[in-house]
């Protein structure tokens, strides 16, 4: 059954829409760009941050597109001087409500370098925001311009960041309370380790009644980094490494199973700095689990074994790739001489890719010539 086709007037012109299509859905099919902050596409929309607000013809307050059912013959603006304000004011309260260094304040304030070092100090680095030039509300600040020192400074610029956990910097102080981390974390990866906790002005989002991730259920996937839209959620190995203007971005599929998950790898001088999932891309759609985001540095260990190894008494030396395959097939066939191809078996990965146990079966089945043949998730 076909869906029914709708109009509506949207900053002047008529445009159709799909019943069920958020005004935010509508706007983005047709080209018209409608900031957000909380909006995390595919997850249930909270209307949290309400930066989104748009004003609709005969309703009494601005409404957030994110989460306003399109309706036939509705009036909206999304620009138009009310909106504007709104957001403006919204942005003001959010860049009051934390540390939010990178914002440049009016000249009479006085306690601006007082608050950059209080900052500074509080992050113990000499380096402004972890996430400068990648923030969203830092972009939106700037467009909508912002100012960081229209609104008392709330308590939360005094929390500090949690450093507990091996592979994630939680920075409360710079937590703009969207939601994305929650979403991300209980619809997207179905975790459920974190959530909201306290009320109020207390508010913040919680693991495990309020204890460090490590001590939670968290899985360390890191998709609430990748959902967060300002420092407050950041990858420790790269915090106050990566910086956008130095990234060089190079795709690849992880190494690490079948599934194929495609992902970025950031390169700076050289070398990766930290690896995100690549949005709107198969199969994985911008996920990834802890060995995919977090799994790399084994490229860059002392250890790593670069040559195959023969043993030799309680010794291993190193050999060419021709000498240790020679060698292995040698004693296959020492085996299967003496005992027959039935005393041989093999046990490939079940996370390689198919290619790869196709391969792996064909050897044992028809070069080897024995049905001994299973992967690792049977043992
Ligand atoms: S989180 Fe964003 S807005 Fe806040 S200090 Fe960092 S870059 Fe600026
Ligand atoms: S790392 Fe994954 S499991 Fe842990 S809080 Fe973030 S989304 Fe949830
Ligand atoms: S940690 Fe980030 S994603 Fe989560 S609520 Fe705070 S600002 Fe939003
Ligand atoms: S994006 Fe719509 S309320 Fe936040």
């Amino acid at each position: 059954m076909s869906e029914k086709q709708e109009t509506l007037i949207m900053n002047g012109q008529s445009l159709a829409f799909r019943t069920g299509q958020t005004l935010l859905e509508v706007a983005e099919a047709h080209g018209i760009p409608i900031p957000t902050l909380c909006h995390l596409k595919g997850t249930s929309p909270t209307g949290a941050c309400r930066v989104c607000v748009v004003e609709v013809e005969g309703a009494r307050t601005l409404l957030p597109a994110c989460s306003t059912p399109a309706a036939a013959h509705m009036v909206v603006q999304t620009e138009s001087r009310r909106v504007v304000a709104a957001r403006r004011t919204i942005l003001e309260l959010l860049l009051a409500s934390g540390n939010h260094n990178c914002a440049v304040p009016s000249e009479e304030n006085g306690d601006w370098t007082e608050f950059q070092l209080r900052v500074q100090a509080a992050d113990q680095t000499d380096d402004l925001c972890p996430a400068w030039g990648d923030c969203k509300l830092q972009e939106l600040a700037y467009a909508y311009q912002a100012r960081s020192d229209r609104y008392p400074r709330t308590a939360k610029a005094g929390l500090p960041p949690e450093l507990a956990n091996p592979m994630i910097v939680r920075d409360f102080s710079r937590c703009i309370l969207c939601g994305r981390c929650v979403q991300a974390c209980n619809e997207v990866q179905v975790n459920r380790a974190i959530s909201y906790g306290y009320r109020g002005a207390d508010s913040k989002i919680v693991a495990a009644g309020d204890r460090p991730l490590a001590d939670s259920d968290c899985v360390f996937c890191g998709e609430c980094i990748q959902a967060c839209p300002v420092g407050a959620l950041v990858e420790k190995k790269a915090r106050y490494t990566w910086r956008p203007w130095k990234d060089h971005k190079i795709r690849t599929t992880c190494p690490y199973c079948g599934v194929g998950c495609q992902q970025w790898l950031h390169v700076q001088d050289g070398r990766i700095v930290k690896v995100s999932g690549v949005e709107d891309a198969e199969p994985n759609r911008g996920r990834l689990c802890v060995k995919g985001r977090f799994g790399y540095d084994f490229i860059y260990s002392e250890e790593r074994l670069k040559t195959p190894l023969i043993r030799e008494g309680d010794d291993f030396r190193e050999a060419s790739w021709e000498e240790a395959l020679d060698l292995v097939a040698t004693r296959f066939k020492a085996v299967m001489d003496t005992h027959g191809p039935d005393a041989i078996a093999g046990v490939s990965c079940a996370r390689s890719i198919n290619e790869d146990s196709y391969q792996m079966q064909k050897l044992f089945r028809a070069a080897i010539g024995t049905n001994n043949i299973d992967h690792c998730a049977r043992t």
